[in-house]
Formats: structure tokens, sequence, C-alpha cells
């Protein structure tokens, strides 16, 4: 079975195959993932908010992403592992952005990191990918952003917003980006990105026509709660967990687990032997 590189995925743009990605986070999930046929893995951030249980994905450090990362790597015989590179990971400096973004290639065993932002971040951005490392970029709605954009809101809706990104689109392009995720932007916009860009374009509620499409496993599903606009469920695998974790409470409260069926059982001439030992011990 081929690996899927970052080559491989810029040349299924050129043949308008779609791109297919999933976010998660540890090696069980990430072999069903791999063994379906997706193209990518996201070791995302959101493993702050899905998994670890903070409000937001700033407070998720390189130490966890690179220990997830490593679970996902060992299970992804196929996909490509993008590691997300954490808020602070990347901003003070380039070196700090390429030391980070190195541990997720040598000791998690990725083959792309994944940075929030364009020209903010563009000089640690070519930074990378001057040191060897493949970049995708993101844009739109970014979450590491949320308090500069004060929330978590579709972003790019006016003529001038939407211009800012594409020229943030175009310089991420021309600093090497080998893809770019837009995450809840008008899908016009994408569309409009998507056509302008070499690289290929995987949207998260950005619509139809981009290259390729991402969704965290979590959310598809359903093991999360309350999912944006833009998630399609495609089973209640949380409804089905809540069920079976209260059976197995009522079977253990009522007796009714563990019968023979899940016991071990003894030899009938042992339990004898047994018996005999201990009236022998009894007797002195
Ligand atoms: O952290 C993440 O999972 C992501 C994707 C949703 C794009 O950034």
């Amino acid at each position: 079975m081929e690996k899927v590189t970052t080559a491989s995925i810029r040349e299924m743009k050129g043949r308008g195959e779609r791109i297919v990605m999933i976010s998660t986070y540890d090696h069980l999930t990430a072999k069903m993932v791999d063994e379906a046929g997706v193209d990518i893995i996201l070791v995302g951030d959101s493993l702050a908010n899905v998994i670890l249980g903070h409000q937001d994905t700033l407070s998720v450090t390189m130490d966890e992403m690179i220990h997830h990362t490593k679970a996902v790597s060992r299970a992804a015989k196929r996909a490509l592992v993008v590691g997300d590179m954490p808020f602070m990971s990347y901003q003070a400096s380039a070196e700090d952005a390429i030391k980070n973004a190195g541990r997720f290639l040598k000791e998690g065993r990725a083959q792309a990191v994944k940075v929030e932002g364009g020209r903010g971040v563009m000089k640690k951005v070519e930074a990378i990918v001057q040191s060897g490392i493949p970049v995708m970029g993101h844009l739109g709605l970014t979450p590491q952003w949320v308090h500069q954009f004060g929330g978590l809101k579709v972003r790019g809706k006016t003529a001038a917003a939407a211009r800012a990104i594409l020229e943030d689109a175009k310089m991420l392009e021309q600093a090497g980006v080998f893809s770019l995720v837009l995450e809840c932007v008008p899908w016009q916009l994408a569309k409009f990105i998507t056509e302008k860009l070499e690289i290929p374009t995987i949207g998260c509620g950005a619509g139809f026509h981009c290259d390729g499409q991402v969704l965290v496993l979590h959310d598809i599903v359903g093991l999360t709660g309350t999912t944006p606009k833009f998630v399609k469920r495609y089973a209640d695998i949380g409804g089905t967990m809540r069920k079976a974790i209260k059976d197995f409470r009522n079977d253990v409260k009522t007796g009714k687990f563990p019968t023979l069926e899940h016991s071990y059982e003894m030899p009938a001439s042992e339990v004898k032997e047994l018996a005999r030992a201990r009236k022998r011990k009894r007797r002195g």
C-alpha cells in the first residue's frame, strides 16, 4: 500500500480527485480512518476541546500534541499524517516555529504540520518550509485567533474581508504551503480561492467547491454534543455508548452481570481436592 505524500495530495487537485481529511487523535480511531481510505489524518489542536476538555484550543501543549501524533502515526499505514501546531508553538519566533515543527516529524513521525494564519505568520511559515518541513496553511475561522476575532464566527463575509483572505491565501502559496484549509468562509469565497490557487484547498464549513473536505471524526460519528451547521452526522455512536454504559451499570447493580458465561471455571476434580485440603487443614 502506497503512502499518501504531500506531492500526491497536490497531484489529486491536478486530476480533479477530491481529498478527504479527518481530524482524530488516537491509535484506535486513526487505524479505522486509515483503513477506510481517508487521505489525510490531521492530529488537530481540536484535541484540546474534543478530548482534553478545554473550552478552546489555546491550552493544548506541544508535548500533548506530540503524544497523540505518535499514536496516530503508528496507525497510519497509508494516510498522510499532519500535526497541528498548537497556540504559541510558532508565533513568537521563526526559531520556535522550526524547532516545534521539527518535533512533529522527528518525534511524532508526522509528514507535515499545519499552521493557522496569513500575513501575520508568513515569516514563520517560510522558515518552516525552508527547513524542509511541509506546511498546510489554515485561513478563515482560525480558532487560535478566537480572542482577536471576538468569537468563533464565519469569516470573509464582506468583500473587503474576503479580499484580505484571498491575498493571504496567495501569500501562503508563494511561501510554499502544499495545501490550505479554509474554515467557515462563504462558499463563494472558497470557490474563488480554489480557482485562483494551484495548491489544493480543504474546506471545513467552506462549501462544495473546495478540492477536499475535513471534519472532526468525533463530530461525524456523534460523539460530541451540539455541532456547527457545517457538520454532517453519519452515526450516533455517542447514543450507543451511553446506552451500553447504562446497561452495564444496571446489570452490575441488579446482579445480572457477570453470569457463568463471563466467568472462568475450575475442573470439578480440583474443586473437590481444594475442599479436601481445607478439611485436612482444619483437622490439624
Ligand atoms: O483542529 C482541527 O481539528 C482543525 C480542523 C477542523 C481543520 O483545525
